[in-house]
This record gives structure tokens, sequence and C-alpha cells, in this order.
């Protein structure tokens, strides 16, 4: 066997992972459905998901060793996250993947792992939903 383990956020670099991420607030600062649930600066932001995605694809546990426990579910409990800016969150990545040019089973994997996370974010119903309960 000469086949390789490769841990995904070794293959994908610290530096890309950072670019992708900044491609992606780019995004969701200018989505109308994102913008009015997010800080007007996102720099924080920006540096929380960072450290985030580097554990979540398997490097350091940068997010944990500053924050604590993920709860990702739990702390996205203070903003309304609908179906819709689920779909939304998840065009801004898969358009900021196209802009790092990131392809191939990689991208597949990494993105169908975020498609499941956000999915299991999701707490609220779509807005025009509402009343209908
Ligand atoms: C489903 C759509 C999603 C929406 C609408 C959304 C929205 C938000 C908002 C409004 C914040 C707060 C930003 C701030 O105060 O700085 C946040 C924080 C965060 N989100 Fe999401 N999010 C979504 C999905 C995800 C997913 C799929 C992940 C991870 C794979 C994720 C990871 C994070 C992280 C790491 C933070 C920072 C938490 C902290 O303050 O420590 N989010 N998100």
């Amino acid at each position: 066997m000469n086949r390789k383990y490769t841990i995904p956020y070794e293959e994908l670099g610290a530096e890309k992972l950072a670019e992708l991420l900044r491609a992606f607030y780019k995004r969701v600062a200018k989505h109308p459905k994102l913008r009015p649930i997010f800080p007007e600066d996102l720099t924080e932001t920006l540096r929380k998901q960072i450290q985030f995605q580097t554990q979540f694809l398997g490097g350091p546990n940068l997010y944990t060793e500053e924050h604590g426990h993920p709860m990702m579910r739990a702390r996205h409990m203070p903003f309304k996250i609908t179906p819709e800016r689920a779909q939304a969150w998840l065009e801004c990545m898969s358009e900021a993947m196209d802009e790092v040019e990131l392809d191939g089973k990689f991208r597949e994997i990494y993105y169908q792992r975020l498609v499941m996370t956000a999915q299991h974010m999701i707490n609220s119903p779509d807005e025009d939903e509402e009343g209908f309960e």
C-alpha cells in the first residue's frame, strides 16, 4: 500500500483557506438576505471562521483553544437561521470556491460537509412561512 492518508487541512493549506474565507465574507457582506444578521465589521467574524474551519478540516484546534467547545448550533441561536439564509450562505461559499479555484473531489467533499452543517444550523422557518403554523 503506498496510498497516503492526507488531512484535508494540510491538503488545502492555511493560506488558501484564508483566501477562501475572505472571498466568502466579501459575498456575505453584500448579500441582501445575510447582511442584516451579520455585524458591519466582519474582521472578527472572519478571524473566528478561519479558526473554526481549520479544526473542521482536521487542523489544529484553534477555535476551541480560544473560544471553548464550538456548539455551533447553540452559537447560532441568537440569529434567525432560515432555510433561505442557509441556501444563501451556501451560495456565497460555492461562489467563493469558484473564485479561489477550488475543485475536484476535495471541493465536493468539503462542500457536502458544509451543506450538512448549514442544514443543522437552521432554527427558524422562512419569513413568508410564518403565521401558517
Ligand atoms: C446556515 C447558514 C448560516 C448563517 C445564516 C450563519 C450566520 C452567522 C452569524 C450571523 C454569525 C455571527 C457573526 C458574528 O457575530 O461575528 C455566525 C457566526 C459563526 N458561524 Fe455561522 N452561519 C451559518 C452557517 C454556518 C456554518 C455552516 C458554519 C460552519 C461550518 C458556521 C460557522 C460560524 C462560526 C465559526 C461563527 C463564529 C462563532 C463565534 O462567534 O464564535 N456558520 N454565523
